[in-house]
């Protein structure tokens, strides 16, 4: 079975795909982590987003792997665990520049169809259910308020010791929110058959559960 979760950034769907995808025993497989690992690319080498042959030339030799475990996954970028590096403040202010581009949407869409294809998957991302698998059996649209996704990204990083105000974070979100939904190639959009999911004062299990309901009825 596959199952599709879309929604902008802090909707909570990596948590709730990773929970998922461990209860039916599926393969998780975080789209938005694949996005990461190449813009990290794209700052050591300090490549130019507008150097298209510059970044077909370094994608053609780059190999990115999701390697599942129970602390959740490593991120390898050419062999080497990236999975801290892709989540610094850093990274999330390009990344919806690097994903906009075709030729890295082209390179990771045939990756991430690679790994869907060896069987039961939960998905995250945000064109998973209108491009990479329109073919999902479950597809689920997981969204928030801007206020409250603001708020679980800016916890996030308080724990991880970043010095951020909520302010800063909540620009952050409306920015990231209007670039993944205005780009010209798959933009961030509710499949015609996903189920809208509104997470805004749920807590996890509550998402959870209303995700394995929608599921078991689809089984
Ligand atoms: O979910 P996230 O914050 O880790 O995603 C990082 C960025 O990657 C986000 O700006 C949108 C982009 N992305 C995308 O364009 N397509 C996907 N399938 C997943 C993520």
């Amino acid at each position: 079975m596959r199952i599709a979760i879309d929604g902008p950034a802090g909707a909570g769907k990596s948590t709730v795909a990773r929970i998922l995808a461990k209860k039916l025993g599926f393969t998780y497989l975080d789209t938005g982590a694949m996005y990461r690992a190449v813009t990290v690319l794209f700052l050591e080498n300090n490549l130019s987003l507008e150097d298209e042959n510059g970044i077909k030339r370094l994608l053609e030799k780059t190999d990115i792997k999701i390697i599942p475990g129970d602390e959740g996954q490593k991120i390898l970028l050419n062999e080497r665990d990236v999975t801290e590096l892709i989540r610094t403040p850093q990274v999330s202010e390009l990344v919806a520049k690097v994903s906009a581009l075709p030729e890295v949407r082209e390179y990771l869409t045939e990756l991430q169809r690679k790994i869907i294809a060896k069987g039961d998957v939960v998905a995250d991302g945000r064109d998973i259910g209108t491009v990479v698998m329109p073919e999902a059996e479950v597809k689920i649209f997981l969204t928030a308020s801007a206020e409250e996704r603001a708020r679980r990204r800016h916890r996030e990083l308080l724990a991880k010791g970043y010095e951020v105000s909520y302010e800063e974070v909540f620009r952050e979100v409306l920015k990231r929110d209007e670039l993944d939904t205005t780009r010209e190639i798959s933009p961030l959009r509710k499949a015609e058959d996903a189920i809208l999911v509104d997470t805004t004062g749920l807590k996890i299990e509550e998402v959870v559960a209303k995700l394995l309901e929608i599921i078991g009825r689809k089984q």
